[in-house]
């Protein structure tokens, strides 16, 4: 089984702590001062003690810690602990100032987040978790727009196939929303991308185009897919829906060169 640390002893740290136990998994918790955890390990049965300790017991880590102390906690948990080990973060770059006019301050630049700064800093293999579609386009803007795009595009259609079997079942409302991330995701790239192979002069158009196509088939698709019900049944929708993604997959992997990001 999986041993869990937790580098991080407050709400965000005690919550995934237990959230993790109740999934059956070895946890622990680390803090500077892991005294102060005893009412919270006496209550939850999860051993507390330092950074140090604690990184090098775990064999996934997840860092959940003030943004300004990020780096300090990974030295403290010491570069050999975490090298090599997948390092969950939940942290977000937010100064210690207090919000102004309800206004968080974060402390990284515009185009910087503070994970690739940590990774690159304390060379870290990184996953993250984001229900942020801003983080979605900066990495097509790293890893190639046809990439993002064919991945979540067949994705998606695997998901609508998986969503055929397990009609009625729990799993199905949790494809529901593992689709719509898919299904959004691709927006902001299939936009950046086509600003991007559009001459400057024509970028009012071409949007124009991308957002009639869009609202043509958001005109036709229900249709079609009612349709489809009616004459074949429910679950025919999805396998109608996942091979339209394929065949519109099949015009987006001919493309040869992916434009400059
Ligand atoms: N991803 C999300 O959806 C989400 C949601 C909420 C919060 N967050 C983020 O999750 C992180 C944790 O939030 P939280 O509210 O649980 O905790 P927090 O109050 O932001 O941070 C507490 C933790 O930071 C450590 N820490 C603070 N200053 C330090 C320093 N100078 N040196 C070393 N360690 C220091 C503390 O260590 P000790 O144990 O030694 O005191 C403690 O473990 C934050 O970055 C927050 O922004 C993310």
């Amino acid at each position: 089984m999986t041993k869990v640390g937790i580098l991080g002893s407050a709400v965000v740290g005690q919550t995934l702590a237990q959230g993790f136990k109740q999934h059956g998994y070895e946890v622990r918790i680390g803090s500077r001062t892991p005294a102060k955890l005893a009412s919270f390990t006496e209550s939850s049965g999860i051993p507390a003690g330092t950074f140090e300790a604690v990184g090098a017991w775990g064999e996934l880590l997840v860092l959940a810690v003030h943004g300004m102390a990020a780096q300090e906690v990974l030295t403290l948990a010491g570069a050999k602990n975490h090298r090599g080990k997948i390092v969950i973060d939940t942290t977000n770059p937010l100064t210690r100032d207090p919000p102004v006019d309800g206004v968080v301050k974060v402390f990284t630049g515009p185009n910087e987040s503070l994970l690739e700064r940590l990774q690159a800093e304390k060379d870290l293999t990184y996953l993250f978790i984001s229900h942020d579609l801003r983080a979605v386009r900066h990495l097509s803007d790293r890893v190639g727009r046809k990439q993002i795009l064919v991945g979540s595009m067949l994705a998606t259609a695997v998901v609508l196939a998986a969503m055929a079997f397990s009609g009625g079942s729990p799993l199905f409302i949790a494809l529901v929303a593992v689709l719509g991330f898919f299904l959004y995701a691709t927006r902001p790239v299939i936009q950046a991308w086509l600003l991007e192979a559009t001459p400057r002069n024509m970028a009012g158009s071409s949007i124009g185009v991308l957002f009639g196509a869009q609202a043509v088939g958001a005109a036709i698709g229900p249709l079609l897919g009612g349709l489809v019900a009616d004459r074949w049944g429910l679950l025919a929708t999805f396998y109608f829906l996942a091979a339209t993604i394929v065949i519109a997959n099949l015009f987006v992997v001919p493309v040869r060169k992916a434009l400059p990001a």
